[in-house]
């Protein structure tokens, strides 16, 4: 753990602990930049829980030559720790955010009339025009000027004085490589790519791939790729897993705890609130001190697993606010013992993906919702 990888040195007393390894993640980021595509390494919601700044300067090392993140705050923070290369705000700036943006040298995204003007305003007096990309909607329908109105816009960026950096649209469904929508989002962005360059205005930095694109459509990768989660070694989903495991992605972060307390329970006993799990032979029962406060989904109670001594643990009653409970059947397990929630143990792994599948979820929410209660122990620093 040094400082130069901003990393926080962290009082610890509980041993749950999210390892984070950061050589898997310049690995991920090594074999995720396109032979001739640059990398924009998503860095957002605290890259994805595994740490902002020490994942951002991981990434950048690797050949990221680009960072994305969803709030103005999120920029600010790894300018502030020295992070120097371009960073996208994924949204426009909200009203009010330009000024502590344009300072840090953040790229602001553009759609609407409303945040050119403020862009402008901002930088009124600034001498040279500040530089923009401009996102279009090509069917997701979350932000994004409508595709079939995206050139009249850029018309008026240019117009306006702005630099437009670049062009850009997200994919909707690339997870699932069977969807012909996402063919229709491509066919629709080329379209208003063809219409600027007959109209004489180069589109800059033209991106598309989020991690599935990344994975699983090659013509999506145009000038850059946005990857977040495949950075972290996890696969967006099961249609493009085959292709994560052929880049061979490796998990950056692991969840791991100790046995805090061990007892023998006789067949017929009910365990945890709501006793929803009775033992139908007697069972050494462990107690693990992480919980839905944790972002352990108490979704997992009497669904999850876990290893301990290199073999699989069912998790039997409901999941707590800070303490779970393994079924570890006549093994001879004691306090102290490792516990792996998510990761490696011996020959067995458990992924965020399967412990999304068993509460219902996405993994990317499986290691963004990993708290701040717990602390990030950094390797491959
Ligand atoms: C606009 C945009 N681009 C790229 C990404 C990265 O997506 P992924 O984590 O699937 O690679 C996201 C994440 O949600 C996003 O919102």
């Amino acid at each position: 753990m040094t400082a130069d990888v901003g990393v926080r040195p962290v009082v610890r007393h509980r041993p749950t602990v999210a390892v984070v390894d950061l050589a898997a993640a310049r690995h991920n980021a090594s074999v995720l930049r396109p032979p001739s595509s640059e990398l924009i390494a998503i860095v957002k919601a605290d890259a994805y829980g595994h740490g902002a700044v020490p994942v951002a300067l991981a990434a950048t090392r690797a050949g990221a030559s680009r960072l994305g993140v969803a709030l103005v705050e999120e920029g600010v923070e790894l300018r502030a720790a020295g992070l120097d290369v371009p960073i996208l705000t994924l949204t426009e700036f909200p009203p009010g955010s330009e000024g502590d943006a344009l300072r840090a040298g953040l790229t602001p995204t553009l759609y609407t009339r409303a945040a050119l003007d403020r862009l402008l305003a901002a930088s009124a007096g600034a001498g040279e025009p500040p530089g923009a990309q401009v996102k279009v909607d090509t069917g997701m329908h979350r932000v994004g000027v409508a595709w079939e109105d995206a050139t009249v816009f850029v018309h008026e960026v240019v117009r306006s004085g702005v630099r437009l950096e670049g062009v850009w649209t997200h994919l909707a469904n690339a997870e699932d490589p069977a969807d012909p929508f996402t063919g229709v989002q491509l066919e629709r962005f080329r379209s208003v790519l063809g219409r600027l360059r007959a109209d004489g205005i180069p589109p800059g930095l033209v991106h598309a791939a989020n991690s599935a694109g990344r994975l699983a459509r090659r013509d999506a990768w145009f000038d850059a790729v946005r990857v977040g989660v495949a950075l972290y070694g996890v696969s967006p989903g099961a249609g493009v897993a085959g292709a994560a495991r052929d880049l061979g992605l490796r998990p950056a972060m692991s969840l791991r705890s100790e046995v805090s307390f061990v007892k023998r329970l006789a067949a017929g006993e009910a365990v945890s609130y709501g006793l929803t799990h009775r033992l139908e032979r007697d069972a050494t029962v462990a107690t693990v001190p992480v919980g839905y406060a944790d972002g352990y989904p108490r979704a997992l109670s009497n669904r999850g697993e876990a290893l301990v001594g290199g073999r699989r643990r069912r998790v039997i009653g409901s999941v707590t606010m800070d303490q779970l409970l393994l079924d570890c059947g006549d093994d001879a397990v004691e306090v102290g013992d490792e516990v792996i929630l998510v990761g490696r143990q011996g020959g067995e792994e458990i992924t965020a993906a399967e412990l999304a599948d068993l509460a219902g979820t996405i993994p990317y929410e499986i290691v963004c919702r990993i708290g701040v209660r717990v602390p990030r122990e950094y390797l491959g620093t």
